[in-house]
């Protein structure tokens, strides 16, 4: 399986923060809020990994993630260049994911808890189809609203509804078959001129091969559109990393465990960050196994 992280848009939600730098790069709290993402892709144990965002920021991602070796990954760049819909992504990506199937997932979204990887694992165990990651929220209007049955199968998807029939979200975390670049390339621009992530779920649903993994209490999900839902999200990444001890989306400690780099090179990771609790958590680690 491969993974796509879509960290394009304009930002405009942040400006003026965000006037000279991409979103997806702006730290929530110790790290890139790209890690965030990331770190959901690799918990999948997936290891190649397509970043798509705008002409003007794609170098930055360079410079974060160079070719991927250092996270025992392998790093794919593409352009979007305009926020034309989150759709668009398999529709750029096309060559990228070839005949595999593929998870996207969002720039701007954090997911956090135990049990994400037998989630993810379930998602990805799937012949076929598609997985949406499904999480109540006391605003559903701001998101993709999906509607289950009292089996939990969805009955409808609706994107940002005026009057939502359920409180369950829609996370931006989507688990495909590779029929999704078909499914991409068929549909039209909405009424926001985008192509949406929504009416790509509507025609699985429809096909009665979408499911849904509803993401109970237990979990975190947080996007990071508003200065508000920025600093929120920070907050919560401090409190977890101080009270418990351990890194959020620590990209190099999930490498480690995924056996994708080496205890070598998780310390010499660590030795360069030494400076900060990230790269001391990352020695500690390595300290433990060695
Ligand atoms: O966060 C989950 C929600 O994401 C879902 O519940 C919705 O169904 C889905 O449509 C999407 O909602 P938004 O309209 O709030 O997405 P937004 O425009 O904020 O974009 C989400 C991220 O994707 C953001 O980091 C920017 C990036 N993006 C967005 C678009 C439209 C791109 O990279 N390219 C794009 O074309």
């Amino acid at each position: 399986m491969k993974g796509i992280v879509l960290a394009g848009g304009s930002g405009s939600r942040l400006h003026p923060a965000t006037l000279a730098v991409n979103k997806q790069l702006v730290p929530v709290y110790d790290k890139p809020m790209i890690y965030y993402p990331v770190s959901v892709l690799m918990q999948a144990g997936i290891r190649e990994i397509l970043i798509i965002s705008t002409p003007d920021y794609l170098d930055n991602y360079l410079a974060v993630f160079g070719d991927g070796a250092g996270f025992g990954l392998k790093m794919s760049y593409a352009v979007q260049p305009r926020p034309e819909g989150l759709a668009q992504a398999f529709i750029i990506g096309r060559d990228f994911i070839g005949d595999d199937d593929v998870a996207l997932v969002l720039g701007d979204n954090i997911f956090f808890g135990a049990g994400l990887n037998d989630m993810l694992a379930r998602a990805r165990s799937r012949q076929s189809g598609a997985t949406i990651f499904a999480y109540a929220v006391d605003d559903p209007e701001r998101y993709g609203v999906v509607t289950l049955d009292a089996a939990g199968r969805p009955l409808h998807i609706v994107e940002k509804p005026s009057r939502p029939q359920s409180r369950w979200a829609v996370t931006g975390l989507y688990v495909y078959d590779n029929r999704v670049v078909d499914i991409a390339a068929g549909i039209k621009p909405s009424a926001r001129g985008e192509l949406e992530i929504t009416d790509v779920n509507e025609v699985y649903l429809r096909r009665g091969e979408l499911h849904v993994e509803c993401m109970s209490r237990g979990y975190t999900w947080l996007d990071m559109g508003t200065h508000d839902s920025l600093l929120e999200a920070g907050e919560f990444v401090r409190t977890i990393q101080k009270r418990q001890g351990q890194l959020v989306a620590g990209l190099e400690e999930i490498a480690f465990q995924q056996g994708f780099i080496t205890l070598a090179q998780l310390q010499e990771r660590g030795i360069a960050l030494d400076k900060t609790d990230y790269g001391r958590k990352l020695l500690a680690i390595a300290a433990e196994h060695a």
